[in-house]
């Protein structure tokens, strides 16, 4: 993608300054998305380790776990900007005001996804995500992030037992791209 990107520098569709702002939006983009929504993952199935167990015995289950901890566990929130007055439940947003959307919160909406609480990786995909947004800016990495997710969670389980939490956690704020900063992890040995 970046090689395209220089192309369509040297084409001169793109000045430097475009050119700099996408490479360096799309490391980050691509970056600390997927650190953070692996650390998260490994925070539930450290809560959950016959979670764990299940996926070690059954890698076909990867692509699902993916859900289920983009589900469960998002890192995303969705930023926007109100387009005009919005009335919701009594409450007046005006317009022009910047929001963010809780993926978090419309996961385990039970209109959404009757008994959210519950971490289950044979859940399926019935549950509308919006871990990677919508409309006409959703991620464009959103198929790289599930495999590169789903790689590295059947890798794992597939050497490895459950994580365990070993120490404190630091958190990251809860808006933007959320999630550990520090994550002290051990593996239970099989
Ligand atoms: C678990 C991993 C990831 C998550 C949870 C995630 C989530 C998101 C979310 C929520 C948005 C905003 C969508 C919206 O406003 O409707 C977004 C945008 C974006 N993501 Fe990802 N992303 C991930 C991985 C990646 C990867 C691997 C790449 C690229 C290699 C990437 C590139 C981008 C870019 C360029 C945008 C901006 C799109 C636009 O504004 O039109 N993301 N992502």
């Amino acid at each position: 993608m970046i090689a395209r990107l220089l192309h369509a520098h040297r084409n001169g569709a793109l000045d430097t300054d475009e050119l700099s702002g996408l490479v360096v939006d799309l490391l980050i983009a691509g970056f600390n998305t997927i650190s953070h929504q692996l650390s998260l993952a490994l925070i539930a199935f450290s809560y959950h380790p016959h979670q764990w167990m299940l996926l070690r015995e059954h890698p076909e289950l990867g692509e699902q776990a993916v859900n289920e901890v983009l589900r469960y566990s998002p890192t995303a929130t969705i930023w926007r900007h109100t387009a005009a007055d919005l009335h919701h439940k009594g409450l007046l947003i005006p317009a022009g005001t910047p929001v963010h959307l809780s993926a978090h919160a419309a996961h385990r909406d039970p209109h959404a996804c009757p008994d959210g609480d519950t971490f289950d990786i044979t859940r399926g995909r019935s549950t509308p995500l919006l871990a990677f947004g919508g409309g006409a800016h959703y991620c464009p990495g959103a198929a790289l992030a599930r495999t590169e997710l789903a790689e590295a969670l059947t890798a794992l389980a597939s050497r490895l037992g459950p994580p365990r939490i070993t120490g404190p956690v630091t958190w990251r704020p809860p808006v933007g791209v959320s999630g550990p900063e520090t994550l002290p992890l051990s593996f239970h040995p099989l």
